[in-house]
């Protein structure tokens, strides 16, 4: 079953509103709800009094149209009799401060007395709920994130180191404590990386943040305990925020779960000159989906103008349905819309649902009430079809955190150099998955592992095999720079892949944002190439075995190479030394494209993007038009669209914002 819904607060609104409600979703072809993930002081008003009368009414109303219902534990928002018990529950913030309460996360997740009664709620909720014919799955808490640096946390973190290295004397030795006298005699002395503590010995910071996202995992995992005992038959997720996201190791909170889902908001009041480009979307798709490698859901996708003091612009026509189909086409399996009504009160006041504040049903309900007509016909033909990707590209959530710590230039950004990689081969139609540094990339034809900054002996042994076997690598400026610990290494760069890349770091350059360097091609494979400029950092490499593919040629080192290419067992390896703009990875992607055989899905126009699912051997072509403008695309073979049942050929014309679904006729 494809599910399509909604995010719902009964809880808002009065009760003789839930039946038109549960009405109107049903009309839009609603066949799931998410409820109560903030409801804590409804099912638990005060301390050890539950009541779920309200939500089992609510419930049931759905349930006489059909509507199947996903539950949130509501350990997001605790109510304040919970948050009164002790000041101890806030969580501290990185310069000190403990925040306060009117807002929501705000507690420690290492707080033994919040997970007292974290177990208590969850348990009630689980038992009241496991045979309930309309809940189908959970959602655990709601957009875990943010490091807490209470003291519980600074003993917790202890433990937590203790538990990783044998002994201080090895502590002392893999953090270089030595530096500045920071020699630790005790667990008990190692401290927080408060920025209090100005810039912290970066060992240290970086296992604190690991930590950090150890302690959500675990917490999370102290949820999901309860839940499968409780409720076997029942699916367990949690909403992330896509690749954006940078606090936690997605990989790792993924793991326990049986799926992921996505918040995805294009449009909000942090971005109200731009809207979030359709390859940034699409680059939180394929990380989504590479978490566990599966589909995944979109469990909050924008309904309308996001708000909390301000108003974002609000959904263009046609916007919201061509975001819906977009996470489709990369590997989403259910869309469920944030959220149904526009609450009267609270901070997301503004945050804008299907139905305004009014409820009246206006035009972005009407236009996803129209899509529901579709997903009810096409839903089943693509729920459990697979995205199959030729390359992948290797996120590190150490090298993310590594970057937090030292961004080495401030014009650096791992996320931004990430995206602009990914955006290369999204532009040429092919589709990418984001896999661990350790995971298998046998099945990849190219893996391109960005600033793969921080790298472990497991990680390298895996890229290094990968490629003997006959794989295409590509790695960029400032690989295999720091080990485990964080420390720098003591080989000549790139580290452990100086040999699979046959070349050597032989220096590096920082430049100034007014300071830019170019590059010329070498290689006859870019004859007539422009010279694109690079700058923000830039390595000097030297061959010991690779062939060079360009040159530097401004400043110091005109002439050195810049970029080189390996011949390493059956496979290739490539090293990008400096970063570049839009155009060096474009350009780059067409060349590795074809020295992996690999060919667009289907060539279109700018603007059009083209994704497949597989259903077995049935192929899903799906085409999006993210132009205002009509385009027109020329098909390969003749085709049935399933959205309309109309068979295409030849030169076929889509409308601005506009969605086709192929199979071959
Ligand atoms: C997030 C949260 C939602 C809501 C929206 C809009 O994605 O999960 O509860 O707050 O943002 O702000």
């Amino acid at each position: 079953m494809f599910y399509f819904g909604v995010d719902y607060y009964p809880e808002h609104w009065p009760e003789e509103r839930w039946p038109i409600d549960a009405k109107l979703m049903s009309e839009a072809g609603f066949n799931v709800v998410r409820l109560a993930e903030f409801a804590w002081s409804m099912m638990e008003p005060v301390k050890g009094s539950f009541t779920f009368d309200w939500l089992d009414r609510a419930i049931s109303i759905l349930q006489a149209y059909d509507i199947k219902v996903v539950l949130g534990t509501p350990t997001a928002s605790p109510p304040p009799w919970l948050m009164g018990k002790s000041p101890d529950l806030f969580r501290v913030r990185e310069d000190g401060m403990r925040v306060t309460y009117g807002n929501r996360r705000e507690y420690c997740p290492n707080q033994p007395l919040y997970h007292e009664y974290t177990r208590r709620i969850v348990t009630k909720m689980a038992e009241h709920y496991a045979d309930h014919p309309a809940v189908i799955g959970w959602q655990i808490d709601n957009e875990f994130g943010e490091r807490c640096y209470c003291p519980v946390c600074a003993q917790k973190f202890q433990t937590w180191v203790r538990s990783r290295y044998e002994d201080l004397s090895e502590l002392n030795q893999k953090w270089g404590t030595i530096f500045w006298s920071h020699v630790y005699n005790d667990w008990a002395e190692i401290p927080l990386p408060l920025t209090t503590g100005a810039s912290p010995n970066p060992g240290l910071a970086l296992d604190f943040y690991r930590f950090c996202s150890d302690s959500y995992v675990a917490y999370q995992q102290l949820q999901i305990n309860i839940l499968r005992a409780k409720c076997p038959g029942h699916f367990i997720t949690h909403d992330l925020m896509g690749f954006g996201y940078d606090r936690l190791n997605y990989f790792d909170l993924a793991r326990n779960l049986d799926l992921v889902a996505l918040n995805s908001y294009p449009r909000n009041q942090w971005a109200m000159e731009e809207c979030t480009s359709p390859s940034q979307l699409a680059l939180s798709h394929a990380t989504m989906r590479g978490l566990k490698r599966q589909n995944f859901w979109m469990m909050e996708q924008q309904a309308g103008p996001g708000g909390w003091e301000i108003i974002s612009v609000t959904p263009r026509p046609g916007e919201m349905r061509l975001w819906a189909y977009q996470s489709i086409a990369h590997g989403a399996d259910a869309i469920v819309f944030f959220r149904w009504r526009t609450a009267r009160y609270g901070t997301e006041q503004y945050w804008h649902g299907l139905l305004d504040h009014d409820a009246h049903p206006g035009r972005r309900y009407e236009e996803i009430k129209r899509m529901g007509v579709e997903i009810k016909k096409v839903g089943g033909q693509i729920v459990g079809s697979q995205v199959k990707s030729p390359v992948a590209m290797v996120l590190s959530y150490d090298s993310r955190f590594a970057f937090q710590i030292q961004p080495n230039n401030p014009d650096f950004s791992y996320p931004d150099h990430f995206h602009q990689v990914y955006r290369s081969f999204y532009q040429q139609h092919i589709s990418v998955d984001i896999t661990a540094p350790n995971a298998d990339l046998s099945a990849y034809k190219l893996v391109i592992a960005p600033a793969l900054h921080l790298l472990t002996e497991a990680g390298a042994e895996n890229l290094k095999r990968y490629v003997q076997a006959g794989g295409i690598l590509v790695v960029t400026q400032r690989t295999g720079v720091k080990d485990e610990t964080n420390a720098v290494v003591h080989q000549r760069l790139p580290g452990l892949l100086a040999e699979v890349c046959g070349v050597e770091v032989e220096e590096y350059d920082s430049l100034s944002s007014s300071m830019q360097n170019a590059l010329e091609f070498v290689l006859p494979d870019f004859a007539g190439k422009a010279s694109p400029s690079v700058g923000v950092l830039c390595d000097i490499l030297k061959p010991t075995n690779a062939t060079v593919v360009a040159r530097y040629t401004r400043e110091f080192y005109a002439g050195k190479p810049a970029i080189t290419l390996n011949q390493y067992g059956e496979g290739q390896a490539v090293y990008i030394g400096a970063v570049g703009d839009g155009q060096l990875y474009d350009v780059l992607a067409g060349w590795l494209l074809e020295r992996s055989g690999l060919q667009p899905v289907l060539a279109v126009p700018e603007g059009i993007e083209v994704t497949e699912r597989w259903q077995g051997e049935r192929r899903l072509l799906f085409v999006l038009n993210h132009m205002e403008q009509q385009q027109k695309i020329e098909l390969d073979m003749s085709y049935t669209n399933l959205l309309d049942g109309k068979t295409l050929i030849g030169e076929v014309q889509i409308e601005p914002q506009g969605v086709l679904i192929l199979t071959a006729t």
